[in-house]
């Protein structure tokens, strides 16, 4: 893998030579791209001769066969800037490239991992906080800070995570990038609409965020997607997308889509309720609805399900949270159950960010804090790819218990 080593000025800068021997002892390829700043805490011939690659000089410079502030960021597979410095943060959340670093991280299409080091005080203020959430919102990865001793003898929060770390985290993240290759993965997304007369609807509040960006996490990680949506967000590249309106047509397409599929994951806020009789012309006046309960669509699917697919329901609730989810859990007869309380700030409909507490059917509790719908939506896949693997693992030993047995 190619990775670029960004070292941006803060004291933790020595601490970047131990994570750029650690990604060459890996057999990673390393380029180190240091900003003005640092080189003046760390000499660039210690990553010269640590890193694969020499030190590229700036921005003027030519690198393998192109411009090093384009091509160092287009041939990257994965980039990780540690220490990260309030001010290289300021400089990447504006979108700034004056230099060879920024530059490098506006041209990347991969992975971003930063490591943020500096002072409690700079750490805890609200331009490095909202700097950072909203590089959390496009995606970028943070491993935060530690607490301990930091430069001049001080003591906080703000002390850079140790490189092993650092560099254990970086490689998992690209690991899992393609642990779904050869799985289909359908995604429902988005709120239902059941009409009333042909001019009115009963809908919720349901974006599609998070079930899209489910499904470009799945496409990402190698899956076959199918998505099957009611929202108007623009599709994810490489998916499949089925455009639907009521919780009927979610469920028909549903129906066509999972028999096959190795796991279903239902974001989608399907209506729980819908107009007995929908009048086929406008109704002029007060209507009188009458309402119906609509198919379940996750009971169906359970009861239906092949061997080893993998299910995934949503709850968006907003008290009592977690019981209800489990109490769904158990009821669905569904593999994991993902809630989130809506009432949340920056949780649930229409935030580009939420936080969610993903309930196993074996007893497993994961806690995912408030970060982007894609982080999320990677975290909610690092489960079912367990239960997948888990579920190749069971077939494997029975098999094998099995050829034992008649060897016998
Ligand atoms: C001794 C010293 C230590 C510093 N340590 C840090 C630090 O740990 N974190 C930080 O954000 N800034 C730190 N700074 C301030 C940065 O060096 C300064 O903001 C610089 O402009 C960063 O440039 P860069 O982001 O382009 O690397 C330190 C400055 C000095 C002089």
């Amino acid at each position: 893998m190619r990775i670029v080593l960004g070292v941006s000025g803060g004291i933790a800068a020595y601490k970047a030579v131990e994570v750029c021997r650690r990604f060459v002892g890996a057999g990673h390829e390393v380029t180190a791209v240091l900003t003005d700043a640092a080189r003046r805490f760390v000499g660039e011939a210690t990553f010269s001769a640590l890193a694969t690659n020499p030190v590229p000089e700036g921005l003027w410079q030519r690198w393998d066969g192109g411009i090093a502030h384009t091509r160092l960021g287009q041939r990257a597979d994965l980039v990780v800037v540690a220490p990260a410095t309030a001010d290289f943060l300021a400089r990447y959340a504006a979108g700034m490239a004056d230099d060879l670093l920024s530059a490098t991280l506006l041209v990347t299409r991969a992975p971003v991992v930063v490591c943020p080091a500096m002072h409690t005080e700079m750490w805890e203020h609200p331009a490095v906080v909202e700097n950072l959430l909203a590089l959390r919102r496009r995606g970028v990865h943070v491993v935060p800070p530690e607490s301990g001793t930091l430069a001049g003898g001080d003591e906080g929060a703000g002390r850079m995570a140790e490189p092993a770390t650092i560099v254990a985290t970086a490689l998992a993240l690209s690991a899992r990038r393609c642990d779904l290759t050869g799985t289909h993965v359908v995604v429902s997304a988005g709120g239902t609409r059941e009409p009333i007369d042909p001019v009115r609807v009963i809908t919720n509040r349901s974006s599609g965020k998070q079930g899209h960006a489910i499904a470009e996490a799945a496409a990402a990680r190698g899956a076959r997607v199918t998505l099957v949506t009611s929202s108007a967000l623009s599709a994810p590249a490489g998916v499949e997308v089925v455009h639907v309106e009521s919780a009927a047509d979610m469920h028909a397409a549903i129906a066509a889509a999972a028999p096959g599929a190795d796991v279903v994951v239902m974001a989608a806020a399907v209506a729980d309720f819908r107009p007995k009789a929908p009048a086929a012309q406008k109704v002029h006046g007060l209507p009188e609805l009458v309402l119906e309960p609509t198919p379940d669509i996750l009971a169906g699917l359970a009861e239906a399900r092949r061997p080893g697919q993998v299910l995934v329901g949503f709850a968006a609730e907003t008290q009592d949270v977690v019981a209800r989810a489990r109490r769904k859990l158990e009821r669905k007869g569904v593999d994991l159950v993902v809630v989130n309380d809506v009432s949340a700030p920056g949780a649930g409909f229409d935030h580009d960010t939420n936080e969610v507490t993903i309930l196993g059917a074996d007893g497993s509790v994961a806690v995912v804090p408030l970060t982007s719908k894609r982080q999320v939506a990677d975290a909610i896949l690092d489960e079912v790819v367990a239960r997948l693997e888990r579920d190749a693992r069971d077939t494997r030993d029975a098999r094998d218990s099995k050829r034992d047995t008649k060897e016998d």
